[in-house]
Order: structure tokens, then C-alpha cells, then sequence
């Protein structure tokens, strides 16, 4: 078995030339899948809510809901680096709280590293973590959790201004102690600038080629979540009418009587239809 990554091997890829792939998970068998594939990281992302719990968006996901899917994350993988997202409300809002909600990550899900979404705001907040011994990812560019504010599910940082802002904001995560940094629907050039720039990885979603590593969501990736797909996700399978063809052939051979065959069947050497007779 690969030797398990660690928050420091992560950093160590920058600049190395060898790139980081993350993908999410949920659950412990997809985990086991992703890991026996060589992920370097699996993300328990609180996309959660909108791929598998069937919410409009990820505001309303909660504590116990993404520590009770990143304990089965944690318990399918093997060397990956594993990932919790602190859900929506989970910091930013007392920092002793934050500090608490990090820790059961780790102590409680058994996860390696925390993600959070925010610049500059949430820097007091990566501070206390990484104190307490929570690595901590930050997530710049399209945060879901506050898409509204944003405008919506838009591409971020097209204008200079925007720009500047976020490359301050990348600089400030990674001089309060972020490990690595998401980058998500922000232009191809702009992740390259701040790729550059800064001294700890970048994984881009939607960002281009020039990001230290790359995340997708498993689901989107997969084919599996049909609601809508982002225009920045490659399918490399699409699953979801496989599955439904598979359903289909078990219910026409459920009412054909195929389905079960003898080989499904267990045997024995009695013959009960005397029990009719009982
Ligand atoms: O929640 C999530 O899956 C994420 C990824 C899109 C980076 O934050």
C-alpha cells in the first residue's frame, strides 16, 4: 500500500512538477475506489448537501451531517489525504466555536486537514486553527456557501480590482498558515498569477491548467448527479443511464421470472412441499 500523504507532502508538490488531484467523496466504498486509484486527496466537500442529501444548495448543511459522512470517508481511505469542509455557519462567527468544530474533524471523523471558504475574513479563523494543530485548506474565488452575495454561481475575478482583491486574499490565507488553496471558477490567467505568486499549492476547479492540482466533484465527474452539470466539469464516465438500464433489466426479468436464476437460488435436500399437507 502507498505510504499515507501528509499536509507537508501536499505543500512539498509546489514547484515540483508533480500536480495534485483531489476529488470528493462521501461515503466509505466510493472512498476505498478513489483511494485504490491514487487520489492524492479526498475532499468530504459540503457539496454534500446539493450530490447526495438533494439540497437546492450547500447553506444548509450541518456539523453533524458532514462529520457523520467524513467518518465513513476516513474509515474507506487508505493514503489519501482526507479533507473535512466546515459547513456554512460552522466558523466566522465566534472563534472558540470554530476552534471546536475543527478539532471534531480530526478528533471525531478522523479527517487530516479542514477546508474553509473566505479570504481575508476568515484569516483570524485559519490563525486559531492551525494553533490548535487543524491544517486548514482555504477556498477563494466562487464560495459556494455565499454564492448569493457573489451574484450567484458566477465566474469570479474578471475585472483587475477583483483580481487584486484576490491575490491579497490568497496572500493573507497563506501568511496565516493554509496549507493549500482552492481556486474555483476564477480565469485561467488570474490562477495562474496566483499560483505563482504564492508559496503554498493551488487546486483549481474551473481555474484553468497552471493551478498546482486539480479537484473535480466525483459525482459530476462520474456522470451520477444529472441535475445539472458545471461547464468546467470533464464527464470521464457518464454512469447515471447505466445505472438506470441496470434497473430496468432487473425489473422485466423480475416479472419474466428470470431473475432468480437456480445459481441465485439456495438448494437443499428437503423437499417442503409437504408441509402444504400439514
Ligand atoms: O464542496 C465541495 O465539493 C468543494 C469543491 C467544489 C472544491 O468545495
Amino acid at each position: 500500500m502507498a505510504t499515507k500523504q501528509t499536509v507537508k507532502d501536499i505543500r512539498q508538490r509546489k514547484g515540483s512538477g508533480q500536480k495534485i488531484s483531489m476529488l470528493t467523496a462521501y461515503d466509505a466504498p466510493m472512498a476505498m475506489l478513489l483511494d485504490q486509484s491514487g487520489i492524492d486527496i479526498l475532499l468530504v466537500g459540503d457539496s454534500l448537501g446539493m450530490v447526495v442529501l438533494g439540497l437546492d444548495s450547500t447553506v444548509p448543511v450541518t456539523m453533524d451531517q458532514m462529520l457523520h459522512h467524513a467518518t465513513a470517508v476516513s474509515r474507506g481511505a487508505g493514503s489519501a489525504l482526507v479533507v473535512g469542509d466546515m459547513p456554512f455557519g460552522s466558523y466566522l462567527v465566534d472563534p472558540r466555536e470554530t476552534v471546536r468544530n475543527g478539532l471534531r474533524f480530526l478528533k471525531e471523523a478522523g479527517c487530516d486537514a479542514v477546508k474553509l471558504e473566505g479570504g481575508r475574513k476568515v484569516c483570524d479563523d485559519v490563525r486559531a486553527l492551525v494553533r490548535a494543530g487543524v491544517p486548514v485548506m482555504g477556498h477563494l474565488g466562487l464560495t459556494p456557501q455565499t454564492a448569493g452575495q457573489l451574484g450567484g454561481f458566477k465566474v469570479q475575478g474578471k475585472s483587475m480590482a477583483a483580481g487584486r482583491r484576490l491575490l491579497a486574499d490568497a496572500r493573507a490565507l497563506e501568511e496565516a498558515g493554509a496549507f493549500a488553496l482552492v481556486l474555483e471558477c476564477v480565469p485561467g490567467r488570474l490562477a495562474e498569477v496566483v499560483t505563482r505568486a504564492i508559496n503554498i499549492p493551488t487546486i483549481g476547479i474551473g481555474a484553468g491548467p497552471h493551478c498546482d492540482g486539480q479537484v473535480l466533484v466525483t459525482n459530476d465527474m462520474l456522470g451520477l448527479f444529472e441535475r445539472f452539470t458545471p461547464g468546467f466539469v470533464k464527464q470521464y464516465l457518464v454512469i447515471a443511464p447505466q445505472i438506470k438500464e441496470a434497473v430496468a433489466a432487473f425489473q422485466d426479468e423480475i416479472n419474466s421470472g428470470v431473475f432468480p436464476a437456480p445459481e441465485h437460488t439456495f438448494g437443499t435436500d428437503e423437499d417442503f412441499s409437504t408441509l402444504l399437507g400439514e
